[in-house]
């Protein structure tokens, strides 16, 4: 095992802060990670295990070991007329799995382009975009236990998915480690374009009948329009969730705000879209000192150059203060703070 120490994480997490973890290192198998997790010189330290750093947000320096999951690869488990199950390594990037599928004609994931990060982050925080969310491809997750060091299969209804939630962000938060992630995925695809703004992309690019190729190509277009490259400015995408509130709550809320932006949630709730009630606030395109609210999407957050983890959490913290003042609606934050 290759111990490095005082690591600097600035380039392994997308806002590209600077801060430090006193140990890092990599593993590239199972047996590398059972060593890991073993070895003497990590006994009892807190660790984080590290996928694509793309949904994460340090505040300071830590002081324990990230672990990066570098397990790439894919292959097919077994398939049948409609269907085939593949299983993708945790640390394979996410994208590149999806153009792997799309490229084959394997339809499901296709609304899910360009979401940076790694497929084994994906489950953690049930990754959605453009009406489709990963529960609703998803066979099951293969974990190590990070006490027992045993093998353990969830199945999608065992990770309890929610709207970015499911029961590895919950009551099994850091209990287990994700190997990999097993899809359904359909051999007849049927594209699902009903998010609005992705039938509108579509429509303007001319194509009334889109194969799932088509899908990617827009949502990329949209993703690459709308949401920074974290190359080339800092962000982990959306910073919050989009809240969701009672029916009752929301009913007044548009008496009063009635051009507010809202969505059909479970029932007897209405989700609002957060960019919308951040930007009523007057905060998009705002910058105090590196930290920012994007200009094209103030869901997202940016480091200009030089914020710490502290200055853009600090601004997150006045965006929720200024939203409960104008709203009275708590916002909550969707990328993880260590
Ligand atoms: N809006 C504004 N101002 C803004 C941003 C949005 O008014 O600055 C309003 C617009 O009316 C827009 C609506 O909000 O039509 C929805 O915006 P958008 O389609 O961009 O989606 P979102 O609700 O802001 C969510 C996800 C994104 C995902 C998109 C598309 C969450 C927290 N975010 O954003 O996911 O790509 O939908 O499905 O649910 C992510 O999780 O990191 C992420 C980028």
């Amino acid at each position: 095992m290759k111990l490095l120490q005082n690591y600097p994480l600035q380039d392994i997490t997308t806002f590209h802060a600077q801060v430090f973890a006193k140990y890092y290192t990599v593993f590239s198998s199972v047996d590398f990670l059972r060593k890991t997790l073993t070895s003497p010189e990590l006994k009892g330290m807190p660790f984080i295990i590290l996928g694509g750093g793309s949904n994460v947000l340090f505040t300071g320096d830590f002081n324990g070991v990230i672990i990066r999951n570098a397990m790439e690869g894919m292959e097919v488990k077994s398939q049948d007329e409609n269907n085939i199950y593949i299983k993708a390594n945790g640390g394979e990037k996410w994208h590149d799995f999806v153009l792997y599928c799309v490229n084959r004609n394997y339809g499901g994931i296709e609304n899910l382009s360009l979401i940076p990060g790694t497929v084994g982050a994906g489950p953690i925080q049930n990754i959605g975009a453009y009406g489709v969310e990963l529960k609703d491809v998803l066979f099951e997750v293969e974990t190590m236990n990070v006490h027992t060091l045993e093998i353990r299969n969830f199945s999608n209804a065992e990770c309890k998915f929610g709207y970015r939630e499911s029961i590895f962000k919950k009551e099994e938060k850091g209990n287990y480690i994700i190997l990999s992630v097993t899809f359904k995925l359909n051999k007849n695809p049927k594209p699902n374009v009903s998010y609005g703004s992705l039938s509108k992309e579509l429509e303007a690019m001319g194509i009334s009948n889109p194969s799932i190729k088509d899908v990617s190509n827009a949502v990329i277009k949209i993703r690459s329009s709308k949401l920074p490259d974290p190359d080339k400015l800092g962000n982990a995408g959306s910073f919050f969730k989009n809240p969701t509130i009672p029916n009752a709550d929301f009913e007044k809320l548009k008496s009063e705000h009635p051009n507010i932006v809202s969505f059909p949630a479970t029932e007897g709730y209405t989700k609002l879209a957060a960019g919308w009630l951040i930007e009523q606030c007057g905060w998009k395109g705002k910058r105090i000192g590196d930290a920012g609210v994007h200009k094209d999407q103030a869901l997202v957050l940016v480091n200009y150059a030089n914020a710490t983890g502290k200055e853009i959490y600090e601004l997150s913290t006045k965006i929720i203060e200024s939203v409960k003042e104008k709203f009275g609606v708590e916002l909550e934050r969707e990328v993880n703070i260590f």
